[in-house]
């Protein structure tokens, strides 16, 4: 069974770059360019990895992106992804990260950051196969400012970018504040999706469909509160991105066996299953798989969501008809 959901041709679309940053690696870029962390050893800094909510996530995840500085770093952590991935069976993958964090907060170099993103993805192409794109996220707790600013820096390579996404604390960052900068990435010719509904309520997702068009919702658990929305979210087919595996660990649900994904599915809801940040949440998206086979999905479903995986992603209709 686990052999065959490795090989099962999947798509990844929740995922986040920084988050497949490994603690060992971590600890070894802190030394390598000389960046402070606040722990002596790398035992007390994996004593970190328990999380109680999305913040204390964010906290580490956040802490740990500052050990990332040169273009090769951001290569490097592509090709460690991208290799992780093929193993598990995915053969395209619509990737985000968060450029607010690495320009404005540590200080990066926007164009050296996205080189090396896109220099990693293309050894993935030519090594693996893996197709794919850039989704750039908006940290929706840092200063519209700086969203704007990273806008500006984009628009010259928007032809190098797939999409914006919405990513970071949810819950008092509604989607109303990012309509501006949701309109100017569909000027670009962006595809839009938004995180809403991991820890924020169902009106996130109604407003993140509404008022910044997205195409995707990214988690969307808490749809279950609302069931005109998911009856509408149903109807125009809108693909969730699910993480089994994150929910867990971020306690956005308490016990696997009652994760809503079976009952998604069941009431006709496009789900896929995705790793999400798997150097933090405990397995990449092989993982996410088997901890639904785990809790009794049958095979054709589990199939099903991969199926699912392949039809939400952007990719050419005839890409998506090679991974059938
Ligand atoms: N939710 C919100 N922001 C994030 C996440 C997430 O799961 N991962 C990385 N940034
Ligand atoms: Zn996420």
């Amino acid at each position: 069974m686990r052999q065959a959901l490795a090989t099962m041709p999947k798509c990844e679309l929740h995922l986040h770059i920084e988050g497949t940053l490994e603690p060992d690696l971590a600890f070894a870029l802190a030394k390598r360019n000389g960046v402070a962390l606040p722990w002596t050893s790398l035992d007390e800094m994996k004593a970190q990895y328990e999380f109680e909510d999305l913040q204390s996530f964010l906290d580490l995840y956040y802490a740990l992106m500052r050990t990332l500085k040169t273009k090769d770093d951001f290569k490097d952590l592509m090709v460690a992804y991208l290799t992780r991935a093929n193993a598990d069976g995915v053969k395209h993958a619509e990737i985000f990260f968060d450029p607010q964090v690495h320009v404005c907060t540590n200080g990066l170099d926007f164009d050296m950051m996205l080189d090396g993103l896109l220099e990693g993805m293309m050894i993935g192409r030519e090594r693996f196969g893996i197709t794919g794109g850039l989704i750039l996220s908006i940290v929706r707790d840092m200063d519209i400012d700086s969203a704007n600013m990273i806008l500006d820096l984009a628009q010259p390579r928007k032809d190098e970018i797939l999409g914006i996404g919405l990513d970071s604390a949810e819950v008092g960052y509604p989607p109303d504040r990012f309509v501006d900068q949701f309109a100017r990435a569909r000027s670009f010719g962006w595809h839009c999706v938004a995180h809403a509904g991991e820890e924020g309520p169902a009106a996130y997702i109604r407003d993140a469909l509404d008022l910044l068009h997205a195409e995707r919702i990214d988690h969307g658990i808490h749809i279950q509160d609302d069931h005109e929305l998911l009856e509408r979210v149903v109807r125009d087919g809108v693909p969730l991105t699910c993480c089994p595996l994150s929910n867990l660990r971020l306690q956005v649900v308490h016990d696997m066996r009652k994760h809503p994904i079976p009952e998604f599915l069941h009431e006709g809801l496009m789900c896929t299953v995705n790793s999400d940040d798997p150097a933090y949440f405990g397995g990449y998206v092989a993982a996410n798989y088997a901890a639904l086979a785990d809790i009794g999905m049958p095979m054709e479903e589990l199939a099903a969501l991969a199926g699912n995986s392949i039809d939400a992603s952007f990719a050419s209709d005839g890409r998506k008809a090679q991974l059938h």
